[in-house]
């Protein structure tokens, strides 16, 4: 397994839509190509790489201003995905976390999320964590308005309110945090994803449309990963 692998990488896949309008086809055949993209990808994940967290943006809470038929389109896309493709992929020892407001998802897609996260729970080689109507804004209200509540009703003191317990608070507890965000489909940006875990993440972009994205484009950014030098706001080794 690699060294210098990131232990947590976190991907923001843009440019299904693009990839498929320049083709002259509709943007859901992009949005299948994606899934179809991100599958393959997790498959070369668990058994190439020493990536033990992958995190993917699937569906923020600003893409519900989509076009109804394809907010439709994506919520039965997902289903699908984490049935069967997530099923498949459970044989190699991939766990399904989600993060994200799913009091929001259509019934149907939230017990096939229950179903599968119940399913690969001991499961070790990779966690796949899929945000599903997920947004970093929201996901830290959330977290403030536990806290908030526990202050209020369980006699939590202030003092107990610590970078650690609001961590604990989000969604994404008990993961480590991302060392590595990749965001495909030539826009630089991090669009409210994941704001409070990035704090020290490397950032990658590529101009690669999602569906392009395969495992060469992966070794690119993690070749470039490797190249950098990470102090966590300490100095360099030489001190400068
Ligand atoms: C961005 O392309 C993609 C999405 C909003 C949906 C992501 C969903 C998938 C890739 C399906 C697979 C699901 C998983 C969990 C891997 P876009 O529509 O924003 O593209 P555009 O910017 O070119 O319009």
């Amino acid at each position: 397994m690699p060294d210098g692998d990131p232990h947590h990488v976190a991907i923001i896949m843009d440019g299904n839509g693009r990839w498929a309008l320049r083709r002259g086809l509709p943007r859901t055949v992009g949005h299948e190509a994606g899934a179809k993209a991100a599958e393959e990808l997790l498959r070369f994940i668990a058994r190439e790489t020493g990536i033990r967290v992958v995190s993917l943006y699937a569906f923020s809470t600003e893409n519900w201003a989509r076009p109804a038929a394809e907010v439709r389109f994506l919520m039965e896309l997902l289903r699908r995905f984490i049935a069967k493709r997530i099923d498949e992929l459970a044989q190699e020892g991939i766990r399904l976390r989600v993060c994200g407001d799913l009091a929001g998802l259509p019934e149907d897609l939230r017990e096939t999320i229950e179903d599968t996260v119940k399913r690969t729970a001991e499961h070790r080689k990779l966690v796949v964590n899929v945000a599903l109507n997920y947004g970093g804004r929201a996901e830290i209200v959330r977290a403030c308005r536990e806290l908030a509540t526990s202050v209020a009703d369980r006699g939590t003191a202030i003092a107990e309110l610590t970078e650690e317990r609001f961590a604990e608070t989000l969604d994404t507890s008990g993961l480590p945090d991302p060392d590595l965000v990749i965001r495909t489909g030539e826009e630089r940006r991090l669009s409210n994803f994941m704001l409070w875990q990035v704090a020290y993440a490397e950032l990658y972009f590529t101009d690669v449309l999602w569906p392009d994205f395969g495992p060469e484009d992966l070794r690119a950014a993690l070749e470039d990963f490797r190249s950098r030098e990470r102090r966590f706001g300490a100095l360099s080794q030489g001190g400068e």
